[in-house]
């Protein structure tokens, strides 16, 4: 078939990357003058594994085209399936339907009569409802004469391809699609996956609160994890055993209970809170998602409280590494980064913080975000003279570190573990003050290796 899509940003180009590989003749159309050169010149604007490969293969066998905005009425014109997957943030933590409203009207009046549109961007519930009106204004008619859809994607950053290709379920949103032909179209699109995949086909608010609720849940079962490394950590207990322990409950599952600094990204957070704040205007109250955000919002704060233990308090011209700066493993985005507060914390309190990721791109983004931070090019320069480490993203990288030569180099051998990521006991062996969520704090001296004593009454100064 022959697919036009709207926007080439993490959605949008795992889109039309995914689509080229299943055979459809794909035209991706960017607004940006810089990221569309890129692209031609095979340079991506964002890293995803396997994308590069897909991108060039599909690209070089003329499957996959790229154009800017003045192709996009011949582009629309030709299409049999129109994809919008612009963005919708304010890059501030919340929604933003300017873009969309754009694109909106640079698309709609160009589609041929019973061209179906389908929304692949996430936006807010309020603005699913208006959809079928906005398409049948732009079209000069009282109903749309072409279908409109929502297809919610569910693809995670860092296995975005896998998750394409072979998704979880498909999601047929419907705001106007009398005839069925938008369906069908759909259907056609992702026919590659539909043997293994169900197709669900619901009204577009359900759709649209389907993706929601799929992100609001994971977003609490993470909240609720650090809740419970909380208690944990005050009483002597150990997470690791307890989620075990608890995932093996078929009814549970282990799933996204990692506790840690937080979630970040451009889905969860954003989602979590807007979420709260547009219900709150509808004069709506939701406790528990208040609940949820408040609780990742706090995590950055409760990890830096951590090494007052450590510090007693005192952190002017302390030297602290930060390892890891994308909001996770396997890709090079900020958005929301745990990192980012993190880092902000402690040169509010006076650290110098020096930071490593293996992400050359992340690296030089996190310099322009948060002022006084130093960057590095390496672990070792990272840990080098250090009175602690922070890990925040759990990169395989950090992993493998040689943690015996780098106690050789930090100042002082403390490991503040934001993930869960390092195996606390051997840390601990090797000479390390590790203090990890819901693992407490367990120091070589004065405490007895590896014993683990509640956060609260636990200290291993630093002079
Ligand atoms: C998320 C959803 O998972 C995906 O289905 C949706 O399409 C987009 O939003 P993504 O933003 O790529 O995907 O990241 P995800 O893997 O969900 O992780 C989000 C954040 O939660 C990361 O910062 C991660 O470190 C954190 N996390 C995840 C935890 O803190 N604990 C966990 O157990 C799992």
């Amino acid at each position: 078939m022959r697919v036009t899509v709207v926007g080439l940003g993490y959605v949008g180009l795992v889109t039309a990357a995914c689509l080229s590989e299943w055979r459809h003749r794909v035209t991706g159309i960017e607004a940006d003058r810089r990221r569309l050169d890129d692209l031609r010149a095979g340079t991506l604007p964002i890293h995803e594994p396997g994308l590069d490969e897909l991108v060039a293969r599909n690209h070089q066998a003329g499957m996959l085209r790229f154009e800017d905005l003045d192709a996009m009425p011949l582009a629309v014109n030709r299409a049999e399936v129109v994809i919008l997957a612009v963005g919708t943030h304010d890059g501030n933590g919340g929604w933003q339907t300017e873009t969309m409203r754009r694109a909106l009207a640079d698309v709609v009046p160009n589609l041929r009569a019973g061209t179906p549109l389908v929304v692949r961007s996430t936006l807010p519930p309020e603005f699913i409802n208006q959809l079928t009106d906005l398409v049948a204004e732009l079209r000069g008619l009282p109903k749309p004469d072409v279908p409109v859809l929502l297809n919610p994607e569910f693809t995670q950053e860092g296995r975005a391809i896998v998750d394409f290709i072979r998704p979880s379920r498909i999601i047929c949103g419907v705001a106007h699609d009398p005839e069925g032909l938008g369906e069908a179209r759909l259907r056609r699109i992702f026919a590659s996956a539909a043997a293994t995949t169900p197709f669900l086909t619901m009204p577009a608010i359900d759709a649209s609160f389907s993706k929601l609720g799929s992100n609001l849940f994971l977003a609490t079962k993470i909240s609720f994890a650090n809740e419970l490394a909380a208690l944990c950590d005050a009483y002597g207990a150990r997470i690791d055993q307890v989620v075990h322990a608890m995932g093996l409950d078929s009814r549970i599952g282990s799933a996204f209970l990692g506790a840690g600094v937080g979630f970040g990204g451009s889905c969860l957070p954003n989602q979590v809170t807007m979420t709260v704040k547009t219900a709150r205007v509808a004069g709506l109250l939701t406790p528990l998602l208040a609940a949820v955000d408040d609780i990742n919002a706090a995590q950055p704060g409760h990890f830096v409280n951590r090494l007052d233990q450590v510090f007693s308090g005192r952190f002017a011209g302390r030297r602290v590494a930060i390892l890891g700066l994308t909001f996770k493993p396997n890709t090079d985005d900020l958005r929301e980064a745990p990192s980012l507060a993190t880092s902000r914390l402690l040169l509010e309190r006076g650290v110098h913080v020096v930071a490593y990721d293996p992400m050359p791109r992340a690296r030089e983004g996190a310099v322009d975000m948060v002022s006084g931070l130093e960057v590095v090019e390496s672990v070792e320069a990272a840990l080098v003279d250090a009175d602690a480490a922070m890990l925040v993203t759990e990169w395989a990288e950090f992993a493998a570190i040689d943690w015996r030569r780098m106690h050789s180099l930090m100042r002082h051998p403390v490991v503040l573990d934001g993930r869960n990521a390092l195996p606390a006991e051997e840390m601990v062996a090797l000479g390390f003050t590790y203090s990890a969520f819901g693992r407490g704090l367990m120091a070589p001296e004065p405490n007895p290796i590896g014993r683990r004593v509640p956060t609260a009454s636990a200290a291993s100064e630093v002079a």
